[in-house]
C-alpha cells in the first residue's frame, strides 16, 4: 500500500556524498532536519492556570514520539500550541523553521496545512458520507475541484475505506471512523501527523489496527506524535516516549516504556 503523494516528496535532506577510506563513494549519514522545536515554551490559560511549564522539545522529522502522562498533565495543550489552536505565554514553537508566534494570521492556514490531526472522538461531520468528510478538508483550503478526488480516493485506499465511501459516520464501527478521520488528516499530504488519544475510545484490538495504521505513515516518512494513555502499546512498540506530568517534560527517552524504568 503507497501514499503517492507522501512517497514523492523529499522528507529528509541528504547530505553531499563524500569518500570513504577505501576511496568509494558512498552515501554520508542522512541529516535529518527539526521539524518541530519548543524553546522553554510556558503555557497560562486567562484563569491563571499553568498548563505547561518551561517545556524544551526537539522533534526531527520522521520522528514517531508517544506524549504520556496523566490527565491534565498538558498533553493536548501542547498539541494546541502546535497546530496554533493556542500562543505560548512565553518562549517559542517553532514548525518547519516557522514561529508560530510572528506567523501572521493570514500564514496561519499554510503552516496548518502541514499537520493533520486526529482526535479521541474522531469530530467527523455525521450529515457527510466518508467521502465528503475527507473531500471537505480539501474544500475548505480552496483546493481545485480536479484534484479533490483522486486524493480523497488515494487517502480512503490508504487506510483502507474504498469500500465504505459512501456510508455515513454512524453505520461505521469506531475503528472505521477514526480511520475516516485519519484519511482526512492524510489527504493534505501532511509533514506531521498529530494524534491525541486516538484510541481512547476503541477497543484493544481495534487500536491495534490504528497504531500499526500510524506506524506505517510514519514509516513513508511523516512525522507522528501521539498522545496516549495505552501503557502495553508504548511499552511494546519501544518508541520515543516524551512524559509530561503537571505540566513538565519528566522523561524523554528513546524506545521507551510508557513507565519508567526501573
Ligand atoms: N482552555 C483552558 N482553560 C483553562 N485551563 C485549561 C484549558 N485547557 C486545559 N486547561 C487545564 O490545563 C491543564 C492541562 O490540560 P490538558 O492539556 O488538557 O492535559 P491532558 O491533555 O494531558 O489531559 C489541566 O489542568 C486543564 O484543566
Ligand atoms: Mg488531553
Amino acid at each position: 500500500m503507497t501514499l503517492d503523494a507522501v512517497t514523492d516528496r523529499p522528507t529528509e535532506e541528504r547530505s553531499a556524498e563524500s569518500p570513504t577510506e577505501s576511496g568509494a563513494w558512498q552515501p554520508t549519514p542522512i541529516k535529518r532536519r527539526d521539524l518541530l522545536v519548543l524553546n522553554d515554551v510556558t503555557k497560562r490559560y486567562p484563569n491563571g492556570r499553568e498548563a505547561l511549564r518551561d517545556v524544551d522539545l526537539v522533534v526531527p522529522e520522521g520522528d514517531f514520539v508517544f506524549l504520556v502522562g496523566p490527565s491534565g498533565a498538558g498533553k493536548s495543550t501542547l498539541m494546541k500550541l502546535i497546530i496554533r489552536d493556542e500562543l505560548a505565554t512565553s518562549g517559542e514553537v517553532i514548525l518547519d523553521g516557522e514561529d508560530l508566534a510572528r506567523l501572521p494570521r493570514r500564514k496561519v492556514p499554510h503552516v496548518r496545512r502541514k499537520i493533520g490531526t486526529v482526535f479521541q472522538d474522531f469530530k467527523l461531520l455525521p450529515t457527510k458520507t466518508v467521502r465528503e468528510n475527507v473531500a471537505f478538508a480539501l474544500e475548505v483550503t480552496g483546493t481545485p475541484r480536479g484534484r479533490i478526488g483522486p486524493a480523497v480516493a488515494r487517502a480512503l485506499r490508504h487506510v483502507g475505506l474504498t469500500q465504505q465511501a459512501e456510508q455515513f459516520p454512524r453505520q461505521l464501527s469506531g475503528g472505521e471512523q477514526q480511520r475516516t478521520a485519519i484519511a482526512r488528516a492524510l489527504v493534505h499530504d501532511p509533514r506531521l501527523v498529530i494524534a491525541d488519544e486516538p484510541t481512547g475510545n476503541l477497543d484493544p484490538l481495534i487500536s491495534w489496527e490504528i497504531i500499526q495504521l500510524l506506524l506505517r505513515i510514519n514509516e513513508l516518512g511523516v512525522t507522528v506524535l501521539m498522545a496516549t494513555h495505552d501503557a502495553d502499546v508504548v511499552t511494546a512498540l519501544r518508541k520515543r516516549v516524551v512524559a509530561l506530568e503537571e505540566g513538565r517534560i519528566i522523561r524523554d527517552e528513546l524506545g521507551g516504556g510508557y513507565h519508567r524504568r526501573g
